[in-house]
């Protein structure tokens, strides 16, 4: 008789955990072993409220309770973050592969925009294939050079820009004109044309589409969290994005049509062949990696040395020492400016602008720091928060370029204190040197806007 009572009271009191594990959305452990620390989540949201309006401050907040790996639940989602370099190098140097997949979002299916994609594709042929191709398009030095006369078109274009806007508006938005020149320079060099010409309806067209596309990207969407809901598509992001993606999808294969008819990309020996769509959808992905990204960097690093004019007057001097008064700046000359180099490290060391990196998907289930991570778990690396490590960086909210003057650390993906590109096989392909060639996100919540003043002399640096 004792027996039974026992039993039933422990399985009422067992029910009556698993009941509050369940409305609590409680994760402690499961079947294969004890799942990363995390906060407690509410019933079907899970954690989502966590994120607050800033979610890599509001998560390297919960980092001193839950330490630097710590899993959530977005919906039904599993994620995990990591916060500190030494889970980060233990993620990309022992544990890479299994990390080597991307949590596709609903809005990225539009136009089936994901199968072309290099950066959302899952690990195998094709995306081998297309990085490579990648690389290469953004590595080769012969190519590099050729190009340079189309950089210096679109800086000058840009410096024009800026003076008509000064002697208009007086103080200019400094990331408007940088994002247009950026994108002209990226039109220039994949379609040899100004998407930013006043004779062209395309160019504009182009322009408000990726912008929608970038906003709808960016957007929180419920279907992601319960993927039971992606065929009702309830915040209709998807069918925006339709939308929003075939638009920018049609205005690039019109750019592209002859070059397409005329070449065959990726048809060697043990390549995945590239479809013109999936080309297509590579041209945009361009433009979504390559303007958005530079122009955030260099808005932060304009506002950095507009609020320490001690600093700003070193980059003079090093300009001034290495340029000189009589000419104007010449990408050979970027390889001298050592302080100028610091500063832009230093930038992306504060404002990564891709804070979370790209989302990271895990690919089977897995031990990682002693803790079972599920399969299909997104992981999330917080590059903002382990830029501002205090283990990592002294005095690690300061603006100080001198750090990374006599210093070895880049953002090749070796350093994991400071991994603003990622790293690991899923690193930026944009990770090559400067000297060679300046140049998904963090822009500023208050556009800079900034009084430009011209140099005295005539070929100036404005
Ligand atoms: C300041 C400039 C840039 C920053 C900070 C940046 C940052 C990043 C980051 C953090 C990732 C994710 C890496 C990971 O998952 O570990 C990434 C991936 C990527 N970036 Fe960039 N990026 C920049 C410029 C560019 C440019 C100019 C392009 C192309 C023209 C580009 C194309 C890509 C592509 C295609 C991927 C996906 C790579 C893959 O999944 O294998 N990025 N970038």
């Amino acid at each position: 008789m004792e027996l039974v009572g026992f039993l039933w009271s422990s399985s009422i009191c067992l029910l009556a955990v698993l009941l509050i594990q369940f409305l609590r959305g409680g994760k402690a452990r499961n079947s294969s072993g004890q799942l990363p620390p995390g906060p407690r989540g509410w019933p079907l949201v899970g954690n989502l409220f966590d994120l607050g309006e800033v979610p890599h401050q509001a998560l390297l907040d919960l980092k001193e309770k839950y330490g630097p790996v710590m899993m959530l639940k977005f919906g039904a989602m599993n994620t995990v973050i990591i916060q500190s370099s030494k889970a980060a190098m233990e993620m990309f140097k022992n544990h890479d592969l299994t990390y080597s997949g991307r949590t596709i979002t609903d809005a990225m299916t539009a136009c089936k925009y994901h199968e072309g994609s290099l950066a959302v594709a899952q690990y195998g042929p094709y995306w081998r294939t297309v990085k490579r191709l990648c690389i290469t398009a953004l590595t080769i030095n012969k190519r590099v050079n050729e190009t340079i006369s189309l950089r210096r078109k679109s800086i000058d274009k840009m410096i024009q820009w800026i003076e008509e806007g000064a002697k208009t508006q007086g103080g200019v938005q400094v990331g408007h004109y940088v994002f247009l020149m950026n994108f002209n320079l990226l039109g220039n060099l994949m379609m040899s044309r100004d998407l930013i010409d006043p004779q062209s309806n395309e160019g504009p067209e182009f322009l408000k589409a990726m912008d929608k596309i970038m906003i709808l990207a960016g957007q929180p969407n419920v279907a992601n969290y319960f993927p039971f809901l992606k065929w009702l598509d309830p915040q209709r992001i998807r069918k925006k994005m339709d939308e929003a993606l075939g638009q920018g999808l049609r205005i690039v294969t019109g750019f592209l049509k002859e070059r397409i008819e005329n070449q065959k990309l990726g048809e060697g020996e043990g390549q995945a062949k590239i479809s013109d769509k999936n080309a297509v959808s590579l041209m945009l992905e361009m433009f979504f990696g390559g303007t958005e990204t530079t122009t955030s960097t260099i808005e932060w690093a304009m506002t950095e040395l507009l609020r320490s004019p001690e600093t700003m007057n070193k980059v003079r001097r090093e300009l001034a020492d290495v340029v000189g008064p009589n000419r104007r700046l010449e990408e050979s000359d970027i390889e001298k400016l050592h302080y100028l180099q610091a500063v832009v490290k230093e930038t992306l060391r504060l404002h990564p602008a891709i804070p979370f990196l790209i989302p990271r998907r895990a690919v089977k289930d897995n031990i990682f720091m002693g803790y079972h991570i599920p399969k299909d778990t997104q992981v999330l690396v917080n590059a903002w928060a382990i830029g501002r490590d205090q283990d990592s960086w002294d005095d690690p909210l300061s603006f100080k370029p001198e750090r990374f003057v006599a210093s070895d650390i880049d953002y090749k993906g070796q350093h994991f204190e400071f991994i603003p590109f990622g790293a690991g096989r899923r690193i930026c392909p944009d990770t090559i040197d400067m000297k060679e060639r300046m140049g998904i996100t963090l822009r500023k919540n208050v556009p800079l806007k900034a009084l430009p003043k011209k140099r005295s002399v005539h070929y100036g640096i404005n």
